[in-house]
């Protein structure tokens, strides 16, 4: 905790570690009050360091040093500073043993880093800074060590004790005590370390590597959940699977372990053999998980395992290389969703993502390249920006360079950097390399902040059948960078005739059946095409299946829009026609509430849909869902959110209303699908099912009353169960609502999963989530602050998908969110920071609303001791 302005810390300044660790040894003591860590460091100077013979400067976080000695020598208090995070050694050796002893208290740690516990177990956090909060380490992921780890404590308390690598030891010790001693062989940074002790129940299964050898998998959770596991076991071994066909990668140790906790302030991660994921991401069964949830703990397994070598075998070289690990992490594990199901949602999902919050992080106070330039508190950094424009941005790679140069480009990346800890340019020039290709300006990906802006126009020659496009290229001021250059992006298009058949694409006027898609390469800021030999002038398809992450502008007619969406054949831009067009009838609404006819083709475009039994169900069930206020918000100058609110609502009332034979029709015919699957088409039918319900709850139709209650009483799954109630939630059915409230939790309310969904229900719900309505969650006997994911279940949720209630023309949806903000920020810090972030928004809104969001900054800015975490944010947001 801390009043004074942290400091900033900046890419430019970055210095080879003076001093190396070939080795650690660990020894943890564990105690109801407290832990005792033994820490012998192996340690050398660096050869490779500017300069050679200085002091070594070692990190540490609320630790009490208990002893401290070098080569075996205790060190006199006069041969070594203690100055808070440091620890200075002013002379050592060029090689030498230091002996740390620290005492810790990991029942006391609310910060969940370092090592805490949840729900009586022991379990750590490393990432990014956490390790030395464990004891006294040069803690940097460009410092890679060998690790042995032997973990004590009471047996029949903690009979699991685990760490990362292979158990070498174990054995019984006076007082009911054991400990297990366990060994990896593998060099990582401390950021990777892991210790778990618990009273843990396993679920074993092996997986066969392609070279044939046995991997002897894990997963440790309470005996509550012990049926919750098999969805994970199953989505490992088929991460396994994929990351060696795709991939060429094969796991390295003989045992691979996952462990679920409760509280845990991300999703999950990726320690060197030793996942820990938050129970959300992990635990799933048919009665407690939506298809949602199953859908991200596949994700989720998938990314952590890909981590072992994108993140572990190859690290970050400091952590403004973060998104070398995660951008390509979540490349990876995209990829393996879209294989697993339906690529199109898959794109469509990522898409949505990234366009409705990257987007808004991207024009916000906190925009910041993908490989930023300073930070002042690291654990602000794990953004958006860092994961999912990351992403986009290898993936832009792999389009440029195609299948086989990637797979090139990867396997010389992993070869030629096995072991080391690098940068984006790294994994950049590795790419080249392997392909040839000249990534120079694509560089800038990496460096320029904010979302590259594709102004498109158009013409027709009808006398020489020539189509035109002009495309103008702009990349918009962000925080502290001005004055951008144009980007390497790679532009998809296709060309529609009047029918809807592909037109080849012919560059120059000799070409006769040039290729109907094309991955056009803008590098300048301006660019005209031309394409000839069209008898007519043709329907643009732009950026297809969303090839670079940029705005597009076009104008759009709405015939072109209805067009597309029924005959693109990329599905992508086909399910994005469909919400250019819905975002074009509430636009219009918003800025003319009064007397707007609600677009006709609309309603017939939807009834279409409706009734669609060809189209793939699964873009179907996509394509039904409006644009989501956020996305509105986000594509709008200056935002009234109850306007935009009001306007949305009246768009789906008007055509649940027209369409309410279509909407039954449409429940009955994807109602009763027998035993609960989860393919692409079983879950499909559910979303269409759910979402007709939703519509017909809308208009508090009586007929959707009766069918919500009836499905929830015979629902087989959790998605079914969540739809019924939450179309109930949002209906004007005020008792039914209660009633089936109540009975959900009676009936889950020991399951924290569930209630976390119980939550979020109310708290997502203008009508079940206004302000009072909050307040009361907050005070149920179920809701923890001490749990990050019931702090976001009701507090996050609220401020960032219940807009309209949020945003209140009183501001009290802000001065409650800077409240808690406030309350959070001496607990958890990291969690304080990440709810802060509806508020940094603030110029985005109409006066109105910014002026009171701003002040709802200023009183969190005003409080006393802010955390490193909060300062940042609030400070960048008022700046
Ligand atoms: N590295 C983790 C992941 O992306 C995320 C994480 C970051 C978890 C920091 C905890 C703390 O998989
Ligand atoms: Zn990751």
């Amino acid at each position: 905790m801390r009043t004074n302005q942290p400091q900033t810390i900046y890419l430019s300044e970055y210095q080879a570690p003076a001093y190396l660790v070939d080795h650690v040894s660990l020894r943890f003591e564990l105690f109801e009050d407290g832990a005792r860590v033994h820490s012998t460091l192996s340690m050398r100077q660096n050869p490779a360091a500017g300069q050679s013979g200085g002091p070594l400067v070692l990190d540490g976080d609320s630790l009490t040093l208990e002893s401290l000695s070098l080569n075996g020598q205790p060190l006199a208090s006069g041969e070594y500073q203690n100055e808070g995070d440091k620890l200075v050694i002013p002379v050592v050796p060029d090689s030498f043993e230091l002996a740390v002893v620290t005492w810790i208290e990991p029942q006391n740690n609310t910060r969940l880093e370092g090592l805490y516990k949840s729900s009586g177990m022991f379990c750590t956090q490393c990432e990014a800074e956490g390790f030395r909060c464990i004891t006294y380490y040069p803690d940097r992921p460009d410092v890679m060590a060998r690790f042995q780890t032997r973990v004590e404590a009471d047996k029949s308390a903690y009979p699991v004790l685990l760490s990362n690598g292979n158990p070498i030891e174990q054995g019984d010790l006076e007082n009911g005590r054991h400990f297990v001693t366990w060994e990896d062989p593998f060099p990582k940074p401390a950021y990777l370390f892991a210790l778990v002790a618990g009273d843990l129940v396993e679920k074993r299964d092996t997986f066969t590597t392609v070279s044939g050898r046995d991997i002897d998998l894990r997963i440790y959770v309470e005996a509550r959940n012990a049926r919750k596991c098999d969805y994970a076991m199953d989505a490992l071994k088929r991460s396994m699977r994929w990351d060696e066909e795709v991939y060429g990668r094969e796991y390295d140790l003989d045992i691979f372990m996952i462990v679920a906790v409760d509280d845990f302030n991300m999703g999950a991660m990726e320690n060197k053999g030793l996942n820990i994921f938050n129970s959300s991401c992990v635990l799933a069964s048919q009665d407690t998980a939506t298809d949602a949830a199953f859908q991200r703990i596949e994700a989720i397994v998938a990314h952590e395992y890909f981590h072992n070598w994108s993140g572990n075998r190859v690290t970050c070289r400091d952590w403004f290389q973060l998104s070398l690990k995660e951008g390509f992490t979540v490349f990876r594990d995209s990829q393996f969703s879209a294989d697993m199901g339906s690529p199109t949602v898959k794109r469509i999902e990522d898409v949505t993502l990234l366009r409705t919050a990257q987007f808004a992080e991207d024009a916000g106070p906190m925009a910041h390249p993908v490989r930023p330039a300073s930070y002042m508190e690291i654990s602000n950094f794990y953004t958006l920006t860092i994961y999912e424009k990351g992403a986009e941005v290898v993936r832009m790679i792999h389009n440029l360079l195609g299948d086989d140069m990637f797979r090139k480009g990867s396997d010389l990346y992993f070869e030629r950097h096995d072991g080391q800890a690098v940068t984006t340019d790294d994994f950049v020039k590795a790419m080249e390399d392997a392909s040839g290709r000249d990534l120079g300006q694509f560089r800038l990906w990496y460096e320029q902040a904010g979302t590259p802006v594709l102004a498109v126009s158009d013409h027709y020659d009808e006398v020489q059948g020539v189509y035109r496009l002009d495309i103008r290229q702009s990349v918009p001021d962000t925080p502290g960078q001005t004055g951008k250059l144009p980007q390497h992006i790679p532009f998809g298009l296709g060309l529609l005739d009047s029918e809807g058949q592909p037109l080849p694409l012919n560059l120059n006027a000799d070409e006769q059946s040039g290729p109907v898609e094309r991955v056009l390469e803008l590098t300048e800021s301006e660019h005209r095409f031309e394409f000839h030999g069209l008898r007519e002038r043709p329907v643009p398809s732009l950026l297809r299946d969303f090839s670079a992450p940029v705005r597009v502008h076009y104008p759009w007619t709405r015939e072109q829009l209805l067009f597309l969406m029924s005959h693109d054949p990329d599905g992508f831009n086909r399910w994005d026609a469909g919400q250019k067009l819905a975002v074009d009838v509430i636009q219009s609404l918003v800025d003319a509430p009064q007397g707007t006819e609600i677009e006709p083709r609309l309603v017939e475009a939807y009834r279409l849909l409706l009734n669609d039994t060809e189209l793939d169900q699964a873009l179907v069930a996509k394509m039904l869902l409006l644009p989501s206020e956020a996305y509105l918000i986000e594509l709008s100058e200056q935002a009234d959110v109850p306007a935009i609110h009001d306007a949305r609502e009246l768009v789906l009332t008007h055509l649940a209303q027209a369409l309410r034979d279509d909407l039954l029709a449409c429940y009955q015919r994807n109602a009763g699908q027998g035993d609960y699957q989860l393919t692409p088409g079983a879950i499909a039918r559910r979303s269409l099912r759910n979402t007709a319900l939703a519509w017909l709850l809308h208009i508090d139709d009586e007929h959707g009353r009766a069918l919500a209650v009836e499905q929830i009483e015979q629902a087989d799954n959790m998605t079914d169960r969540l739809g019924a109630l939450r179309a109930l939630v949002n209906s004007g059915f005020e008792s039914e609502r209660n009633q089936a409230l109540a009975a959900f939790f009676e009936r889950f309310q020991d399951d924290p999963q569930v209630v976390e969904l119980w939550f979020s229900v109310q708290a997502s719900s203008d009508r079940a989530g206004q302000l009072p309505q909050i307040r009361a969650l907050l005070d149920h006997p179920a809701f923890d602050w001490k749990n990050p994911n019931k702090v976001r279940s009701v507090v996050g949720v609220f401020a960032g998908q219940n807009l309209a209630a949020f945003h209140k023309p009183d501001g009290s949806g802000y001065r409650f969110l800077a409240d808690q903000v406030c309350r959070l920020d001496d607990s958890n810090p990291q969690i304080a920071a990440r709810l802060v972030s509806p508020l940094t928004r603030w110029k985005k809104f109409s006066p109105q609303y910014s002026s009171q969001m701003k002040a709802a900054l200023e009183r969190i800015r005003d409080k006393t001791e802010l955390s490193r975490d909060v300062y940042e944010v609030v400070h960048k947001s008022l700046a």
